[in-house]
């Protein structure tokens, strides 16, 4: 990554920076002995040199870089050209969807290319993932030291989460729970998986009632996708954290090593934003410590934890990424997903506030036909007979990003692509396919999700240990 000093980028770099200035601050105002503030300052100005090496720009408190994700995205909002992608908005000019290689730039993380692929097939033991052969996983932050501990018998966690912000999730939501699936059965580790009814509650308009009864309606969805009651923890937040000390110790740890002017810069809140919001991402950082969860790590602060999820919560592990050295903890590992996109065209992620966007998991065989029918994008041409003479364009074509997500075979979806763009295969003919790819699969998920009853939520939901050794 270009923007790199010592695997830091210039947000973290930045961010450092501001931690570092605020430090000698209150040194110099607590009367701290001379050598603690010289050291201080020291580490500072070096800090300033690296800064400057990288950015090519004076570091200045309050202003983040230019070209992180922070002010290319306000960029954005202003009419630029680049991409928006935070943990609420996502948004591109291009019908392909966003530049993914860019982000990892603007990011600072790193591409899951043919070789971190292959060392994860040697590793595990298995076929990658349909999901990492197809790049649909691209990025990712340490994954190689995950491995490199992995191969010296050192074990590792699974955290990912879910804001249960209404009762349906929607299919892009299955991404990363199918994928974290996949990487818990092939390599044999926990899992905790976060529900943040708290953080649904401070931004919508929600009772506190109605997110924490849509977490327990969320797990069910969860638990649907398979995954095993005595390597997974479920929780939410506004149950959890009442009831455990140890994760409760952690959110305050990660909130005195933040400052307000850092979670500004990550997340953009304002003056106006109430203050549940400003110190919600520490609670989302807290569940990436092992020491959160003493009765599945026995106290252990050291086992390093690796994050599944579309890349719009990286801002959250950013910062959470930032925090854990300066905290006595290892760094949060990372796995990042594109995201699914909304039925109208990739422009925009698949969202749940916008229904017309979305296939729900509750849709029944003919709103999923009718949706894809009426609303999926297509690439193809104005008629048949322009279609069959020029081919479409699988690139903006919704259908095909779809199969591209579910459709197993690798060899079938490369013929569909052909076929598609070459013109012997129709929108129509393709639409009909994708339908008949998803319909199967959500009545499976329905079923699957029937058969979760109450008391197994109760069980994935209950503090407990699970099946390893730690
Ligand atoms: P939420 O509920 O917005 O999303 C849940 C998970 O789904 C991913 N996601 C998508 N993936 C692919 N395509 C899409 N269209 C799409 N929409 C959402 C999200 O990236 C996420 O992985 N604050 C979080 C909850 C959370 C969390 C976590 C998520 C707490 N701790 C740790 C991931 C990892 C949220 O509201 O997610």
């Amino acid at each position: 990554v270009i923007d790199c000093v010592g695997g830091a980028t210039t947000m973290e770099l930045y961010e450092q920076l501001t931690a570092q200035g605020d430090k000698v601050r209150s040194l110099k105002t607590a009367k701290a002995d001379k050598a603690d503030v010289d050291a201080a300052i020291q580490l500072l100005l070096k800090l300033k040199v690296d800064y400057k090496e990288v950015t090519g720009q004076d570091y200045k408190a309050g202003c983040p870089p230019s070209g992180t994700a922070v002010s290319n995205d306000r960029q954005s909002e202003n009419g630029g050209e680049e991409d928006t992608v935070d943990p609420w908005n996502v948004a591109t000019n291009s019908a392909k969807g966003v530049d993914y290689d860019k982000l990892i730039v603007r990011f600072g993380s790193s591409k899951i290319d043919q070789e971190l692929v292959d060392r994860i097939e040697k590793v595990s033991g298995q076929k990658p993932h349909r999901f990492l052969r197809r790049g649909i996983f691209f990025s990712h932050r340490d994954m190689n030291q995950v491995l490199d501990a992995y191969e010296k018998q050192k074990s590792f966690y699974l955290y990912t989460g879910r804001g249960p912000s209404s009762q349906a999730m929607h299919v892009g939501h299955l991404i990363p729970f199918v994928f974290t699936k996949w990487l818990q059965d092939v390599f044999d580790i926990p899992l905790v998986i976060q529900l943040t009814d708290d953080e649904k509650y401070l931004w919508k308009d929600l009772s506190l009632e109605d997110c924490h009864r849509f977490a327990e309606e969320n797990a069910k969805d969860i638990i649907a996708c398979g995954f095993d009651v005595n390597k997974t923890f479920i929780f939410s937040d506004l149950d959890y954290m009442g009831s455990s000390p140890e994760f409760y110790r952690n959110v305050v740890k990660v909130q005195k090593h933040v400052t307000f002017n850092q979670v500004k810069g990550i997340f953009g809140f304002s003056d106006s934003d109430c203050i549940g919001k400003i110190s919600f991402p520490a609670i989302q950082a807290a569940p990436a410590f092992s020491s959160s969860f003493p009765q599945i790590f026995k106290g252990r602060k050291d086992v390093q934890c690796l994050i599944p999820c579309a890349i719009d919560q990286d801002p959250y592990f950013r910062m959470t990424r930032d925090v854990a050295p300066r905290i006595g903890y290892p760094k949060p590992a990372l796995l990042h997903s594109t995201f699914f996109p909304a039925l109208q065209g990739a422009q925009t992620k698949m969202s749940a506030s916008d229904a017309n966007s979305s296939i729900f998991l509750t849709d029944t065989p003919k709103q999923i036909k009718n949706k894809v029918n009426k609303h999926a994008f297509s690439g193809g041409k104005d008629t048949i007979e322009e279609h069959r003479e020029q081919g479409g364009n699988p690139d903006i074509d919704v259908a095909f990003m779809y199969l591209t997500f579910f459709m197993e075979d690798d060899e079938q979806l490369e013929k569909i692509r052909q076929d598609y763009t070459s013109g012997i295969l129709l929108t129509g003919e393709l639409k009909k396919m994708l339908i008949e790819t998803l319909q199967p699969m959500i009545t499976a998920h329905q079923e699957n999700r029937k058969n979760v009853t109450d008391e197994m939520v109760k069980q994935f939901m209950t503090p407990r240990p699970l099946n390893f050794n730690f």
